[in-house]
């Protein structure tokens, strides 16, 4: 993710970063750090950052991931640490925040003036759909437009786990729930798919997010779950990581976490390298 900041063409500005879907500031302090590692000061700033999020109860229904969300949100705790977090940004990067849906805000924001969107907000195919669209409007020339949780691309599934996921999708109260476990999650007693949940044999994916970005985009760069795409002269094109700077470790991680990111990140070195071997 921090690695991508790198990639942004250098503008005679500061750059501009939109993130939609923030919660407690996490990916935020890794945009405004990795802002400070990558960027040149330009009129004393080197970035400015607009983080977009309702901080609001998420609906029950939508499983467990969400009721875990739900008790951070009793007091406006989440909002609360988000901008206690925030709050340790260097005067380098400056950060604004809109409390909405992306729905509300993205629409009245202005064509082509961020240089990387994150869609980071709700997982719902629908949502996910159109924070992409609006991202893809909102984009400046070269930037980049990216976001999380693709754990598996759409052309990875088996053909009967594609049929899964897509019967998922269009049963209102399974799609509900933002994220298919079918280990877990346990799908609805009348759901066509209860006899794969039984046999336990697929890996957890955010099915909202595997459409949308197939369907946006095609097949996408990605690592890890992180996916991203560039906008080039006026068409989206997969960017090449073979060069990505992993020098970069975000300072508010767990040191545990931090290392092992670092450790990710030779892999990745090692990965990318032997693709670039591999290309004629
Ligand atoms: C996966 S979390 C974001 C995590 C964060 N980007 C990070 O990595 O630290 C998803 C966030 O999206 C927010 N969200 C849900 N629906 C949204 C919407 N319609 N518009 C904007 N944000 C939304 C939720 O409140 C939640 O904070």
């Amino acid at each position: 993710m921090a690695a991508s900041v790198g990639k942004l063409p250098s503008r005679n500005r500061p750059l501009r970063l939109l993130e939609v879907g923030s919660w407690l500031g996490n990916s935020a302090l890794t945009w405004i750090q990795a802002a400070d590692h990558y960027l040149p000061l330009c009129d004393g700033l080197k970035a400015e950052l607009l983080c977009v999020d309702p901080w609001e109860l998420q609906d029950v229904t939508l499983g467990p991931t969400s009721v875990k969300m739900n008790s951070v949100v009793e007091d406006d705790f989440a909002y609360r640490l988000f901008l206690h977090n925030v709050s340790f940004a260097p005067n380098s990067v400056r950060v604004q925040h809109f409390r909405g849906t992306a729905g509300r805000l993205l629409p009245l924001l202005r064509d082509g003036y961020y240089d990387m969107v994150y869609v980071d907000g709700s997982h719902r195919y629908d949502d996910v759909l159109e924070d992409i669209q609006h991202a893809k409007r909102l984009l400046a020339p070269g930037g980049i437009i990216c976001g999380d949780d693709l754990e598996l691309q759409l052309h990875q599934l088996s053909p009967e786990f594609h049929e899964i996921a897509r019967r998922v999708m269009n049963d209102e109260e399974a799609s509900a729930r933002n994220f298919l476990d079918l280990n877990t999650m346990g799908i609805p007693e009348n759901a066509p798919i209860k006899e794969f949940v039984e046999k336990g044999a697929y890996p957890p994916i955010h099915e909202g997010v595997t459409f949308a970005v197939a369907e946006a985009f095609g097949e996408v760069t990605e690592v890890l779950g992180y996916w991203l795409m560039r906008e080039v002269a006026g068409a989206f094109k997969q960017v090449d990581i073979s060069d990505f700077q992993y020098d970069f470790i975000p300072r508010h991680l767990r040191p545990d976490d931090q290392a092992k990111l670092l450790q990710m990140a030779k892999e990745i070195r090692v990965a990318a390298s032997s693709i670039e071997a591999k290309r004629p």
